[in-house]
């Protein structure tokens, strides 16, 4: 006869522990979710044009439009109703030079915008995308000296962009050129013109990156030669992203981004780990458009793979979600 023994399981493992137990039943599921998506997480970009009574949807961006100021205008309205808390602007200028002049000009696409905007829905926090690659004839994101793009030069027609946008209303600006010192020369040249309260969201760990490839399509905003790779970051480099981040905090930038997102959540992690600042992502043109292209052929479900990518964006870290979902994401919330 044999002598049966129960020896009891090792703590902590089958089948004491059955991580099934919680998953059994959505409200068990939803009382030990980690992590939710709320519509006051994102911010929700939009181009706008000259022109009136424009709404074209943008080709490789199924969902977006370039928005003349007064469709924009609505949008504005629409998105503040959604509970979305703020916009992020791009603009189209009537014409193009070699310093982008239309981005500092009072009159300019994004200074219109921003006072539409400011009447139409008040109540909306409006982000002024900061840089000069869709104002410049050669495409570029600075000014142009002996072929290259000459970064200390680039720096006082920033902080004259940036004064501008805040004049006409912008409640935040976002530099997205990747020009060394630009954070702390726009804070300075804020504070110097009574401006001191308005926070710098700052691209600070931005990847030359191929999906931006919409995105240049819609703000026609594609180098005239070369690339964007001697000022935007390399996406090997995960350790400079961190420097990246700390020089603009240095210089005063009061939310960093990391851009992309969904390819570099080990970056935001980091971050957030490392620093106790706000953290922007920026899912960008080209992870909205695959999704998007994938679900029009019918081989990703468009709701569930975007709140995946969005979610997973937030668990790395994100504080802030820039995303042409934006109001998807409102909507699918209000569906339940
Ligand atoms: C401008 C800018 C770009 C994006 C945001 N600001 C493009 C670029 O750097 O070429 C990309 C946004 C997107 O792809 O959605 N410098």
């Amino acid at each position: 006869m044999t002598l049966k023994i129960d020896l009891p399981a090792p703590p902590g493992a089958f089948p004491t522990r059955r991580p099934r137990r919680l998953r059994g039943r959505e409200p068990l599921r939803r009382m030990i979710r980690e992590t939710t998506l709320d519509v006051a997480d994102f911010v929700y970009p939009a181009f706008v044009c000259h022109g009136r009574g424009i709404r074209a949807e943008i080709p490789s961006m199924p969902g977006v439009c370039h928005l003349s100021i007064d469709a924009l205008a609505e949008e504005a309205a629409a998105v503040a109703g959604d509970g979305i808390p703020a916009m992020l602007l791009f603009g189209l200028p009537a014409s193009k030079d070699d310093v982008g002049s239309e981005a500092f000009d009072d009159d300019g696409i994004v200074q219109q915008a921003i006072r539409a905007i400011k009447t139409a829905a008040p109540g909306l926090i409006v982000i002024a995308d900061l840089c000069l690659c869709e104002y410049t004839s050669h495409g570029h994101c600075g000014v142009i000296r002996n072929g290259g793009v000459d970064n200390d030069e680039t720096l006082p027609v920033l902080a004259r962009t940036a004064l501008s946008q805040v004049r006409a209303g912008a409640d935040v600006v976002a530099p997205s050129d990747m020009m060394d010192g630009r954070v702390g020369a726009i804070r300075q040249a804020l504070d110097a013109h009574g401006h001191a309260e308005t926070p710098i969201m700052a691209y600070s760990a931005k990847y030359a990156s191929a999906f931006y490839g919409p995105f240049r399509e819609a703000a026609d905003s594609a180098p005239q030669f070369g690339d964007r790779r001697g000022y935007q970051m390399d996406p090997a480099n995960a350790r400079e992203a961190m420097e990246e981040i700390a020089l603009d905090l240095a210089e005063g930038a009061d939310i960093v981004m990391v851009k992309p997102a969904l390819l570099y959540l080990d970056v935001i992690r980091q971050a957030r780990d490392r620093f106790t600042q706000p953290i922007a992502a920026y899912n960008v043109s080209g992870e909205y458009s695959m999704i998007k292209a994938a679900a029009a052929n019918g081989w990703l479900n468009e709701r569930q793979a975007a709140l995946e990518a969005l979610t997973a964006i937030k668990r790395a870290g994100a504080d802030i979600i820039i995303s042409y979902f934006a109001r998807d994401v409102a909507r699918w919330l209000r569906e339940g």
